[in-house]
């Protein structure tokens, strides 16, 4: 617990009167919507938004990989701190020229986005601090890793080594279909998987961790860091974990299969280690580090780092607060985090990811959707055109965030990304909060409506 003296040093720290959100997805949403609760009442712009951020937010059309034109918008704009949600503008260097400018932004500089862009970097950092991770070889030459391959057991894991959309990662039930993978990997042309790809490309290749995963959202600040409450996204499109991966179809939070002891063992073996790695390396890291995380039979271990909040963990995180969001991430990028007091709501929060029909692969833009009248969520202002002629209100507690939304020429709010809307509801128990978020998605209309039924079922069925 912090002690009076900090509290009142947090309290009478002078927070910044005037925030860019840089991204417009889900995760960018939830953080508008939880800065505009700070006792501080910043003035909230965002860039480039959503339909639904435009509600709570000045929004500007910058796109996330113009660097020079958010910065320029953040001076012109006046803006006194940057809050930055993908991992494309961080990784372009967004807040090193930030920095240059004397614009304080949360999010880390290039030298820590390398620690998601690059998963040998990672990889090797994880190895030299002897933090629990899968063995792995790293190779450039086809037969090379082949003899490596045939050398062990199958299932064995194939990853390219930079930002791939997913699509870097190949977790190979034989020996063939490793040999296979390793071959496409190398062949695959750089630009193809990203322009921070190591050149000429390399590949990783893993022992398979089997297990259930988690991640972890960690706030740091050189060695300092809070631990935010657990989540478990879904990363498949389908009810029950089947089809192809998505950018996450739903989550929960808390997640308890991370009980208060296993926590303690991951922050133990894991959170401080790499913290401390991370600054021993020499990168001053003031962002979020999300850790992704494999619970073995013989313990936790790292499968990635991230480094920003994750989607759609952020939108069960976040809401469960009871600390002012701002407050946090602006003592993390001026580099006071130590004894930051973080105070959690006891309530269970669940999110269902509403896609467009055919995500991740074909979808359709631009249908209309409509939407029941907003509740009780504090700070939820209309979240668009209302249904018919008596609309359903949505359940207490519950909200709708906006991710791949836009208006149409007519002013309507349409689909506009393969993620469309992220429900989510708070709830005593995670039973309540999932049945508030399913009757909010059953009230929302749209004629490419698509969601998984089982968020959180998991830990249900577990209980
Ligand atoms: P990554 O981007 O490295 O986290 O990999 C994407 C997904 O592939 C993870 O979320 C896991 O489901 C799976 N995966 C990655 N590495 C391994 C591994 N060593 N063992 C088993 N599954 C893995
Ligand atoms: N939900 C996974 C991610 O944000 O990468």
């Amino acid at each position: 617990m912090p002690t009076n003296s900090q509290l009142s040093t947090l309290s009478s720290v002078a927070l910044p009167r005037s925030i860019l959100v840089v991204g417009g997805g889900g995760r960018e949403h939830v953080l508008v919507r939880t800065l505009a609760q700070s006792p501080a009442k910043p003035r909230l712009l965002c860039a480039p938004g959503n339909a639904g951020i435009a509600q709570e937010a000045l929004c500007f059309p910058v796109a996330v990989d113009d660097i020079a034109g958010l910065v320029a918008l953040a001076q012109r704009e006046k803006v006194e701190f940057v809050v930055v949600g993908p991992e494309v503008p961080l990784s372009l260097g967004l807040v090193d020229e930030l920095n240059k400018t004397g614009i304080p932004a949360y999010g880390p500089k290039t030298d820590g986005t390398r620690l998601e862009a690059s998963k040998i970097f990672t990889k090797q950092i994880l190895l030299k601090h002897n933090i629990p991770t899968a063995a792995a070889g790293i190779f450039d030459h086809a037969a090379d890793a082949i003899a490596y391959v045939r050398a062990r057991p199958a299932p064995i894991v194939v990853k390219a080594d930079g930002l791939a959309a997913g699509k870097g990662v190949v977790v190979a039930q034989s020996h063939a279909e490793a040999e296979a993978a390793i071959h496409a990997l190398l062949a695959l042309p750089v630009s193809q998987l990203s322009t921070l790809n190591s050149q000429p490309p390399r590949i990783l290749i893993e022992d398979c961790l089997v297990g259930e995963e988690t991640s972890l959202l960690v706030v740091v600040s050189g060695r300092d860091y809070v631990i935010l409450p657990t989540s478990q996204d879904h990363k498949r499109i389908g009810d029950g974990d089947t089809g192809p991966n998505t950018g996450g179809m739903g989550a929960y939070s808390p997640a308890e299969v991370v009980t208060p002891a296993l926590l303690a063992r991951i922050e133990r073996e894991i959170v401080r280690p790499s913290v401390d790695a991370i600054a021993t390396e020499g990168i001053d890291f003031r962002g979020t580090l999300f850790i992704g995380i494999m619970l073995t039979p013989s313990g936790p271990s790292v499968l990635e780092y991230n480094t920003r909040f994750g989607d759609p963990e952020t939108q069960v995180v976040l809401p469960r607060l009871a600390t002012d969001l701002l407050a946090l991430l602006w003592a993390a990028a001026r580099g006071e985090l130590a004894g930051f007091p973080l105070a959690v709501k006891p309530d269970y929060a669940v999110c269902v990811v509403i896609a467009a029909q055919g995500y991740p692969e074909k979808f359709p833009k631009g249908d209309v959707i409509t939407f029941p009248l907003p509740g009780d969520w504090p700070g939820q202002t209309p979240t668009g055109q209302q249904a018919g002629t008596a609309p359903a209100q949505l359940p207490p507690q519950t909200t709708v965030i906006h991710a791949g939304t836009a208006r149409n020429a007519a002013g309507q709010i349409v689909t506009n990304g393969g993620r469309v809307l992220g429900v989510t509801a708070l709830g005593p128990t995670l039973r309540v909060a999932a049945a508030r978020a399913y009757a909010g998605c059953d009230a929302i209309q749209c004629a490419s409506k698509y969601f998984r039924r089982d968020i959180g079922a998991r830990q249900l069925n577990r209980s």
